[in-house]
């Protein structure tokens, strides 16, 4: 071990477990693909005042949760906590919203930045796979995304998860409702500072985990009370949309969302083998962000998937994720000259899309067999001095324990031919 350990909050991914990583990755991401989005990339920081903005003054990510830093040129950065501020930002800034065919539909992956207290589940560096459409109002749209989320969980054959719905309504109906829920909270038995939190964001009161806060809550106004008729005619569209499709949901009058941008459809999957930190995946529809961050008017809906807490999901059914061998066929030289002409012959292999390792470090047989084994390749060449004299190698199925001998000049077409018919057939 060295002097260093990863940060607190953060861990490392390490092979092989790393692959279930890239494998829900691409669970997720596919569909989306498939669906018309188009892949963005955006800065891993950003000036901080797009989070403080976007995200909210008051919200625990902005106040409590964001690594903040000041550059040598005097400019204020936050490493991102979330991406949908930053993926708005990069459209405006690009004017893709301008180009006239919304909405801008798009995916990212990558690494997300919070200060928050770890435990398991929740990080200080985690990674999400998210998808968001711009500029389009309708709730095709909510659905599409929401449809898509459940298929990337069930592709992945989880199936102990949920899918709660709400709606946040919008600046007509909203502000009526928050009167109605401060008038509420401010009869209620609280602490100072959760009193000081229902004057500038009451909804997040909603969410207030404790039981004696929850116990008050309970004769709470109900946003979906107070929605107006054009917020609850789009709501019912969404519902009715997901349903065709066979998408199971709960309907969860009280979800509020860490985040303030939220108007109308907001949703969140929460996966029951988890503990506390249970939602894998979260997101709504965000009409008002792009002028708060100084856009024009891009009603907008996204989402974003925690990778790392989906593969606690699957570990927490009990879900193996079928994964190729990322190997195929390991070379295992005995002797000097044997590792020159093998080594040629995996680069030759590699070269024509055969994925092919090699014993390195001039282990003898039996470590390298052992190399081979771990390796999860299907084939193991072996050449070794007399197979050299002879011009052949011993081509050896790691599945059956089949070994035969063949030209060393038949290796790539013999291979080729074997592991072609073992993916096409
Ligand atoms: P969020 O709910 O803050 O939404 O995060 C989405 C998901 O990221 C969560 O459901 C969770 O799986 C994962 N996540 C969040 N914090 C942590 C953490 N500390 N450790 C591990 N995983 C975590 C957003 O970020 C919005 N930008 C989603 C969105 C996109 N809304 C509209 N478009």
């Amino acid at each position: 071990m060295s002097t260093f350990k990863a940060p607190k909050g953060t861990y490392d991914l390490l092979p092989p477990d790393s692959a279930k990583f890239l494998a829900v990755r691409e669970a997720i991401a596919a569909p989306l693909r498939n669906s018309g989005y188009g892949y963005i990339e955006t800065p891993g920081f950003e000036n901080v005042e797009l989070f403080a903005r976007g995200v909210g003054e008051s919200t625990d990510i902005v106040t409590k949760e964001m690594y903040v830093f000041e550059t040598k040129g005097g400019d204020r950065l936050a490493l991102r906590p979330e991406t949908t501020a930053p993926v708005l930002r990069a459209v405006l800034e690009a004017n893709l919203h301008k180009a006239g065919n919304l909405p801008v539909k798009v995916w990212y992956s990558g690494s997300q930045y919070r200060y928050e207290r770890p435990q398991k589940g929740r990080y200080r560096h985690f990674s999400q796979v998210g998808a968001e459409a711009i500029g389009t109002e309708d709730p095709a749209l909510d659905a599409e995304l929401i449809i898509l989320a459940d298929q990337s969980y069930r592709a992945l054959g989880l199936s102990d998860f949920r899918i709660l719905l709400n709606s946040l309504g919008d600046q007509e109906c909203r502000p009526v409702y928050r009167d109605a829920l401060q008038d509420f909270l401010r009869g209620l038995d609280l602490d100072e500072e959760t009193l000081r939190r229902a004057e500038i964001n009451p909804l997040r009161v909603l969410d207030d985990k404790r039981p004696d806060v929850q116990k008050q809550l309970t004769g709470a106004p109900l946003l979906r009370d107070y929605l107006c008729d054009a917020c609850k005619a789009y709501h019912e569209e969404v519902r009715e949309l997901i349903t065709a499709a066979g998408v199971v949901f709960e309907d969860d009058p009280k979800l509020v969302r860490g985040l303030d941008y939220y108007t109308r459809t907001t949703f969140e999957f929460v996966h029951d083998g988890l503990g506390s930190q249970s939602a894998v995946g979260g997101g709504g529809r965000y009409d008002g962000l792009s002028e708060m961050i100084g856009g024009p008017s891009l009603p907008s809906v996204g989402w974003a998937l925690g990778i790392d807490r989906t593969v606690l999901a699957l570990e927490a059914e009990g879900i193996e994720l079928d994964i190729p061998s990322a190997t195929s066929v390991f070379a295992v030289p005995l002797g000097e000259e044997a590792r020159r002409i093998l080594f040629a012959k995996v680069t030759e292999l590699r070269k024509n899309g055969v994925a092919a390792d090699f014993s390195y470090g001039g282990k003898g047989l039996k470590a390298a067999m052992k190399a081979a084994n771990r390796s999860g390749a299907r084939y193991a060449l072996v050449l070794g001095e007399r197979d050299l004299a002879e011009g052949v190698v011993q081509l050896k199925d790691m599945e059956s324990g089949e070994q035969a001998a063949i030209g060393v000049n038949e290796i790539v077409a013999e291979l080729e031919s074997r592991l072609g018919r073992r993916i096409f057939g």
